[in-house]
């Protein structure tokens, strides 16, 4: 079983929304006794709640429903998860905290969304949308979409599923 495990701040908006997306997209593919994914936040102040209404809004216009609740991120994650996914430069550094002075082989798991864009260049952040209007949180839908299934199929290649 390959474990994925996306990671924001509060684990409301973006991660929820990663997760949703990709869930569907190991549905669709079969993968689901191949793949096991689950998100955290690297902050507590949500721990328990449902996705944000927005990332709730726009993952069900798009025929997906967000199942997930908050909660924090913790050490035993690193044994647990084979794919720690951070949306921004600032989760990664916070992920990376959790870990300091640890194997080398736990940094080797840490990964930012936008590497699987594929651009070139500096990989960029998927921002955080809570602050802003609904415009942020399709924009997000839009990126984790187009990331996770580059994502999925580097995983496929990566381990001949
Ligand atoms: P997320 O967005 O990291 O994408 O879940 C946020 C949600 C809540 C807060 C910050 C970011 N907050 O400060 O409560």
């Amino acid at each position: 079983m390959i474990k994925v495990l996306f990671v924001c701040l509060g684990n409301i908006c973006r991660s929820p929304l990663a997760e949703g997306i990709f869930i569907d997209l190991v549905v669709k593919n079969q993968l689901t006794e191949q793949i096991q994914v689950d998100s955290a936040g690297t902050g507590g102040w949500h721990v328990g709640d449902k996705p944000d209404p927005r990332s709730q809004k726009v993952a069900h216009d798009n025929g997906i429903e967000l199942t997930s609740r908050a909660r924090k991120l913790q050490q035993t994650d690193f044994d647990e998860f084979d794919y720690i996914i951070g949306m921004d430069r600032t989760n990664v550094r916070n992920i990376n905290d959790l870990v300091n002075n640890s194997s080398k082989s736990y940094k080797t798991k840490v990964h930012m969304m936008r590497e699987f864009e594929q651009k070139t260049g500096r990989v960029r952040d998927v921002e955080d949308p809570y602050y802003g209007g609904d415009y942020g949180f399709e924009e997000a839908f839009r990126i984790l979409k187009h990331c996770n299934q580059n994502f999925l199929d580097f995983l496929i290649k990566e381990h001949n599923l």
